[in-house]
């Protein structure tokens, strides 16, 4: 079928598995372009299917050759129905990953349930044995907790006051003022548990309990901070707290991994245009923005070139693993430069729906965003007749 973007606010109803395919095999290229690192040779991504998660798995399998297994929540196509775009893009990495003759296999299913993790192990058991990095990148509104059965809903809001600020609509680029009304506690407390670290402990407890990370694993989630202009909806927020109880899950974790060596990190990593990110009011002004800023300074990066960073000068450095005085790895350190940030915070003054096709980078932001989805990619006739059918190799 001919295969065309469907937009319904902050998502897209279809996505395009060649251009998906594009997208995924220009990350390969990326990769390869700056060869070898000397990191973890068996791997396990959760959340492997798009954003961070997939960009992770990328740089493991051809940056160093590692065997992969990823897990993720996509959905199949239907005739006449589009995949989700992490399907699409699953089914081109393990098409890439096979040929190129590296393991790679993927479970399909909520990794926040006890069912995917004792699969998963499984898998590993019979697979790979042990894994020496388990990289945990999921981003979720919703999670049930296999303990208590209860689903929990995040929201994006601000604490304890209301938040007026500057947005903009990115398809239509018109900027307007929105004001959000604060959370309740119970909203803090349903957020924490579903963008905090308890999964990522859970996921932590069962591999080693299993006997399946190999001596010395290391694990990994990422988080963000942001500027001072998002502080009250993001880091000092809903989501901020989250993300507090995430980073303080690391030293949790590496705690109960002292009986393998193992080690627990988060990584900060930079704002980027996701299905995610879309969705906070006000981050869309400041990543085209941002965007504008960076990419005029010649150091703007996207998943594949922040993993590579990540991989490369942090986690894999010779001389051991950077960290701020938090413990945290920060590959954020360009967005948060004072020169990029002064700049950004500067223009966000003049910012209205005149200025800023020439202040800001909407251009950039439109394309990314249809770029998750698999449109607008170099290379690909979108006239063509495509086949919405697409099987995951590696699919167990
Ligand atoms: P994303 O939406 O691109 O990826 C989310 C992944 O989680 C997908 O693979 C999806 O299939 C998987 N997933 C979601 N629910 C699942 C479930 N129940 N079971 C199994 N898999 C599930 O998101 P992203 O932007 O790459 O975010 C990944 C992490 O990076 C998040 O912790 C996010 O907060 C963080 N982060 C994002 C940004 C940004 O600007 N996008 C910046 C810094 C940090
Ligand atoms: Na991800």
């Amino acid at each position: 079928m001919i295969i065309e973007p469907r937009i319904r606010g902050f998502i897209c109803l279809t996505a395009h598995p060649k251009g998906c395919e594009q997208n995924v095999i220009n990350q390969i290229n990326y990769t390869k372009s700056k060869g070898t690192i000397n990191g973890a040779k068996k791997v396990l991504v959760i959340g492997a299917s798009t954003g961070f998660g997939l960009a992770s798995r990328i740089t493991s399998a051809f940056g160093s050759n590692a065997a992969t297994i990823g897990v993720y929540f996509e959905k199949p196509a239907q005739p006449g129905k589009t995949a989700s775009p992490g399907w699409y893009n699953t089914a081109a990495f393990e098409q890439q990953a096979q040929a190129a003759g590296l393991y790679a296999k993927s479970i399909n299913g909520d990794a926040f349930s006890n069912e995917i993790k004792e699969k998963t192990i499984d898998l590993i058991k019979a697979d790979l044995g042990q894994v020496d990095l388990v990289i945990y990148s999921i981003a979720s509104p919703v999670r049930t907790n296999p303990v208590t059965g209860i689903t929990h809903r995040s929201v994006l809001k601000p604490i304890g006051q209301t938040f007026t600020n500057k947005t903009v609509d990115f398809h239509t680029g018109v900027v307007s003022t929105i004001s959000i009304e604060p959370c309740t506690e119970e909203d803090i407390a349903n957020t924490v548990a579903v963008m905090g670290g308890e999964d990522w402990d859970m996921w932590m407890e069962a591999l080693n309990k299993a006997g399946v990370l190999a001596p010395g694993a290391t694990t990994v989630a990422y988080s963000y901070i942001g500027p001072d202009l998002t502080e009250p909806v993001y880091r000092k927020g809903t989501i901020g707290r989250a993300k507090d109880h995430l980073e303080a899950t690391a030293s949790v974790i590496t705690g109960k991994l002292g009986n393998i060596g193992g080690k627990a990190y988060v990584s900060v990593n930079k704002a980027l245009v996701t299905q995610a990110s879309s969705a906070i009011p006000v981050i869309p002004l400041y990543i085209s923005l941002l965007y504008k800023v960076m990419k005029e300074k010649g150091i703007h990066e996207g998943c594949i070139e922040q993993m590579q960073r990540l991989f490369a000068q942090r986690l894999y450095f010779s001389g051991g693993v950077p960290t701020d005085d938090k413990g945290r790895i920060r590959i954020d350190d360009w967005e948060m430069r004072t020169d990029v940030q002064d700049q950004v915070a500067a223009l966000w003054k003049e910012a209205t729906t005149e200025t800023l096709p020439a202040i800001g980078d909407l251009e950039g932001y439109k394309t990314d965003f249809y770029n998750l989805f698999g449109f607008k990619v170099n290379g690909v006739d979108y006239t063509a007749d495509t086949d919405e059918m697409v099987e995951v190799p590696g699919l167990v």
